[in-house]
């Protein structure tokens, strides 16, 4: 009975918006401070938007983490089951992170009627088909501008503003934990070790920082991202993932040296029949996607994005390209997005929005190109020994799988040690590098495998 009642309660708002904090950690906590800010935020909220939100509920298994992030007694519950009994909840905000207990507690949310809002990436890149059917089952949205770039409006320019556009291509630096990283280290000499502590302390980086590190965080926004900007469902196996963790600092210097950084990007392009992207017209061409450590040219505006700022630049054949820009971690800009998906709901935006359009629900086998042959640019880092007709020999593999070089540099070696060799190749298809590589390495006087790093563009 109970559950009927907040069924019913749920579409008539009235202007204001009663809403359970599922999960009190650095988002959570940040979320229930501006909430509860009397005549602070609220009241800001309530002027920018007209809707008055209700902060009834913060549900968090420990209790001292919540009084200890200034949490009311009277709103503090570890008991989710009261957040759905209550018709004066309207809206569930998810931000325990994780798949379990997130996705019960967001299905049960549906269930009884309330709307969810979630900065849970990792949730719907896994479950989000089956999320949102039950959202629009229950009548109810799923609002999740917080999932992708913190406080960037992405999800609202990829939903709302460039409804008009064929997108061709999103190109990102989605995860600020590993911008931070990597900025730390080629900007200031930290190492990997201190920088990762440095986004740990900030709360930029996840509880287990492995998924920030090794791309998965940024594979999940990029399916995110690229099902709404390509309209299909994007299973996470087909973007192929590396990440900062297993980069070298030589290949962060060398990079200075040629004239780029490294950054991580998301990327997601529609590739023509030669595997390449940016030439793809309006729609054509099959998906090619993927999350690896990038050279991007010193001048470009991606290698100018640092700490942990997130940067998406869009390709609309209408809008040309767009690129959005801010904060992609951290507690308060990321409460931002939040704050703003529950006024939405509370304006009765959201949920109209959400009925009307066809979010993650396409499912399109065969939309995806196979990896190998989608092309890039690389940098290679071959390890050899000092003895004559080695770069012959490598140069031979090379040419013979088709790839031309844009550039190479050997560094001078020490009596008898390996010397790195540095080539850059212009665009070639990433199987036949993968094949040359494989040669490479075999060939004798190659000490180390072979490191290879795409270069943007
Ligand atoms: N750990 C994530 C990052 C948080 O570093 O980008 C924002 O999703």
């Amino acid at each position: 009975m109970a559950v009927k009642a907040a069924r019913r309660s749920a579409t008539a708002n009235g202007g204001a918006v009663g809403v359970a904090v599922v999960g009190c950690g650095v988002i959570g906590s940040a979320v229930c401070a501006a909430l509860l800010l009397e005549g602070g935020t609220r009241g800001l909220l309530r002027r920018r938007s007209g809707v008055t939100v209700m902060l009834r509920h913060v549900v968090e298994r420990d209790q001292v983490k919540a009084a200890e992030a200034g949490i009311p007694r009277k709103v503090m519950t570890a008991d989710f089951g009261r957040v759905l009994t209550d018709p004066a909840t309207q809206v569930v905000v998810e931000l325990i992170g994780g798949l379990e207990p997130a996705r019960t507690f967001v299905l049960q949310a549906l269930r009884a009627g309330k709307h969810v809002v979630t900065a849970n990436k990792y949730l719907l890149a896994v479950h989000g088909r089956e999320i949102f059917a039950a959202a629009k089952r229950a009548g109810r949205c799923v609002q999740f501008e917080a999932s992708c770039g913190g406080a960037i409006p992405i999800i609202g320019a990829l939903t709302e503003s460039l409804l008009a556009n064929e997108i061709t291509r999103v190109v990102g630096i989605v995860n600020g934990t590993c911008n931070y990283i990597l900025t730390q280290m080629t900007r200031n000499g930290e190492s990997y070790a201190d920088a990762l502590a440095g986004a740990q302390a900030a709360g930029f980086a996840e509880r287990d920082p492995t998924f920030d590190v090794n791309g998965t965080d940024s594979a999940h926004k990029l399916a995110i991202l690229s099902s709404l900007a390509f309209g299909v469902d994007v299973p996470l196996e087909e973007i192929e993932v590396s990440g900062i963790d297993r980069l070298c600092d030589v290949d962060l210097r060398f990079a200075k040296e040629f004239g780029y950084v490294c950054k991580l990007l998301a990327i997601g392009e529609k590739v023509d029949a030669r595997g390449e992207g940016g030439g793809a017209g309006a729609g054509e061409g099959a998906l090619s996607l993927c999350v690896h450590p990038t050279f991007v040219k010193n001048d470009q505006l991606l290698a100018n994005v640092h700490g942990s700022f997130n940067a998406i630049s869009v390709a609309g054949h209408a809008a040309g390209e767009t690129v959005y820009f801010g904060r992609g971690a951290g507690g308060k800009p990321t409460s931002s997005a939040v704050i703003s998906d529950i006024l939405e709901i509370g304006l009765g935006t959201a949920p109209l929005l959400f009925a009307r359009l066809p979010l993650l629900t396409k499912k399109a086998p065969g939309a995806f190109v196979a990896r190998r042959e989608a092309a890039s640019r690389n940098y290679l880092r071959v390890t050899a020994l000092d003895v004559p007709g080695v770069m012959g020999r490598v140069a031979n593999i090379l040419s013979g799988h088709g790839i031309s070089l844009a550039g190479i540099n050997q560094h001078e070696s020490q009596a008898g040690a390996a010397v790195p060799i540095v080539i850059m190749t212009h665009g070639v298809k990433e199987g036949d590098v993968a094949e040359a590589m494989k040669e490479i390495d075999a060939l004798e006087g190659i000490t180390a495998r072979t490191v290879r790093i795409r270069v943007l563009g």
